[in-house]
């Protein structure tokens, strides 16, 4: 384990489940995190209990909601005049929604949390996570991401949108497919940090018992959670390999991985296609306006 205290980390979605475990992890370990939360109320009651149970009064709590890319923009701007240094990242929050959403800035809503959110916010937290090198980013997709499908001409579901009901039918669930998304992501953002100091990671957290699936619309999809309570791990084991990838020596000098409990896996063919990769990273760059 690295010497954690004083270390800097972002866990965005902490207020529950698997990030909430990491900061409790991560609090254990002494380190100052800042939780990411879209609700001050669920923020609060996470961020008292980390504190109480710890004794580490350095967790703070900041707002953002993921699926606002101004609201991801403002953060960032506040947490720069806050902090001048940033260790570890941890893209954690992520949802399913049932039915296609748009969002006020006119992104299908899974999209916008599950793969633009953490994009931007990585690109906004870049350069101070650049000048604090050796940092970590660490980005948490899932196992369901080798059911995805990139359709770089859909990317938001206009044509084809399966939602959480459409689970056992469809090969593509809008869900696997951002998960698919960010784990491209993930290994384009790795080679292009190449001698930085700078690592990117992904993982997959098995199937854990949290709140995924019980607000997504579907009741067939939350019984699904439901009903798989006993095959799920508890929250706590679900975080252990996003702890582990934020403050262990092991993987200091790893980049461009996938993690599995705590060990490299490969993930499925379509996800190292270097070419869809980068024109993902393009396209993405183009729907943000990023230079
Ligand atoms: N549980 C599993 O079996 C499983 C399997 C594979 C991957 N994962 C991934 O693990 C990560 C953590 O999920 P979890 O299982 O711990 O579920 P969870 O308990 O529902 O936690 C998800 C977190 O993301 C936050 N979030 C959702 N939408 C957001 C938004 N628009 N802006 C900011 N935060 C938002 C939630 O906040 P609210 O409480 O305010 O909604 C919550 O804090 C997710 O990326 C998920 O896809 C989970």
């Amino acid at each position: 384990m690295s010497e954690m205290k004083g270390k800097i980390c972002i866990v965005t979605g902490s207020n529950s489940g698997i990030g909430k475990e990491t900061v409790l992890s991560l609090a254990k370990m002494d380190a100052h995190v800042v939780m990411v939360v879209r609700n001050q109320d669920r923020g609060e009651k996470a961020q008292f209990e980390i504190v109480r149970q710890t004794g580490n009064k350095s967790i703070d709590l900041m707002i953002c909601d993921l699926s606002s890319m101004d609201s991801i923009r403002h953060f960032s701007q506040e947490f720069k005049k806050k902090d001048d240094r940033l260790d570890v990242l941890v893209n954690n929050a992520g949802a399913m929604f049932n039915k296609r959403e748009v969002t006020p800035e006119g992104f299908e809503r899974t999209f916008a949390v599950n793969y633009l959110g953490p994009f931007l916010l990585t690109h906004e937290l870049l350069d101070l996570l650049k000048s604090s090198a050796p940092s970590r980013i660490i980005n948490v997709s899932s196992g369901l991401a080798k059911n995805g499908n990139v359709d770089l001409d859909d990317l938001q579901s206009q044509k084809n949108y399966a939602g959480t009901k459409a689970y056992a039918r469809v090969r593509a669930p809008v869900y696997a497919n951002t998960k698919l998304m960010l784990m491209m992501f993930t290994y384009e953002l790795a080679r292009r940090l190449k001698g930085t100091g700078v690592t990117a990671n992904v993982l997959m957290p098995g199937f854990v018992a949290t709140n995924l699936g019980k607000n997504s619309g579907s009741l067939s999809s939350s019984l699904m959670f439901k009903m798989g309570r006993p095959m799920q791990v508890n929250a706590k084991k679900g975080a252990e390999t996003s702890v582990y990838l934020a403050s262990s020596d092991e993987v200091k000098d790893l980049t461009g991985e996938c993690f599995s409990k705590k060990k490299t896996v490969e993930t499925c063919p379509a996800s190292y296609d270097q070419e869809i990769q980068e024109r993902l990273w393009n396209e993405t760059g183009r729907l943000l306006s990023l230079r």
